[in-house]
């Protein structure tokens, strides 16, 4: 079985993503998080970031897995806990630019569907419903207001110790990255033409993941 959940930055794919893996006992793949670890390495390395042209032969020196344990989802990029350091505004503000190139997404495309091949899996993206799982069993496109969804990353991000700067400033981020997701040339964010369109603007995570669990037995 394969679920397919895309949407803007911070609609509440990976929330209700990861709970209804968990209730149908299936695995939970964030590809975002993937996009954000290959965008660190390349923050890491001097001077890589701005040279496109070196990140082809980068690729192969970067290993990313994803392990559910009972603090939450961790990500480690070459064996190390990368969790927390993919969340920050700095690979925020990178992270669409990375993403918007061919190789980088040639090379996720490849993990992503070897991820999905031998098991159950729940994965939310931008593009999962058009281009990474076009045959899923069922596809969501999440949506909210953009201050909805800046309000919600603020909040998260003040609990997690990462001391965002406004809403304001967070709202402008999220659209541009939103606005850049939606112009890339390939496998740009959009709605799958057979997704389920679910706004969660005045929803509760509860709510959401029910309307999805309704939707998914009406139609097993
Ligand atoms: O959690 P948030 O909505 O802030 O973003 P994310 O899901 O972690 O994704 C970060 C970025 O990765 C997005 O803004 C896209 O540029 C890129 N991405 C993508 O291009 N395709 C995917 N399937 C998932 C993420
Ligand atoms: O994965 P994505 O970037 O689309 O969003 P998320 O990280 O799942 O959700 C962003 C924040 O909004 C999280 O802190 C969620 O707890 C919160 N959220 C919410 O308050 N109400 C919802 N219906 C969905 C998410």
């Amino acid at each position: 079985m394969q679920i397919a959940i895309d949407g803007p930055a911070a609609s509440g794919k990976s929330t209700v993503a990861k709970i209804l893996a968990s209730k149908l006992k299936a695995t939970y793949i964030d590809t975002g998080a993937m996009f954000r670890a290959v965008t660190l390495y390349l923050l890491k390395q001097e001077g890589l970031i701005t040279r496109v042209e070196l990140w082809d032969q980068n690729l192969a020196d970067i290993e990313i897995q994803l392990e559910m344990t009972e603090s939450g989802q961790k990500v480690f990029l070459n064996q190390e806990d990368v969790t927390e350091a993919i969340r920050s505004q700095e690979v925020s503000r990178q992270v669409s630019k990375v993403a918007a190139n061919l190789k980088v997404r040639e090379y996720l495309l490849k993990e992503q569907r070897r991820l999905a091949k031998d098991q159950d899996v729940v994965m939310d993206g931008r593009d999962i419903g058009t281009t990474v799982l076009p045959q899923a069993n069922y596809k969501f496109f999440m949506i909210a207001s953009s201050r909805v969804r800046a309000q919600r990353r603020f909040d998260e991000l003040s609990k997690n110790g990462h001391s965002p700067i406004s809403i304001e400033q967070i709202e402008k981020d999220i659209q541009a990255r939103d606005e850049y997701d939606r112009n890339r040339k390939y496998a740009p964010l959009k709605k799958a033409e057979d997704a389920i369109e679910i706004d969660t603007s005045n929803m509760t995570i509860d709510e959401v993941v029910e309307k999805m669990l309704t939707f998914i037995s009406r139609n097993a």
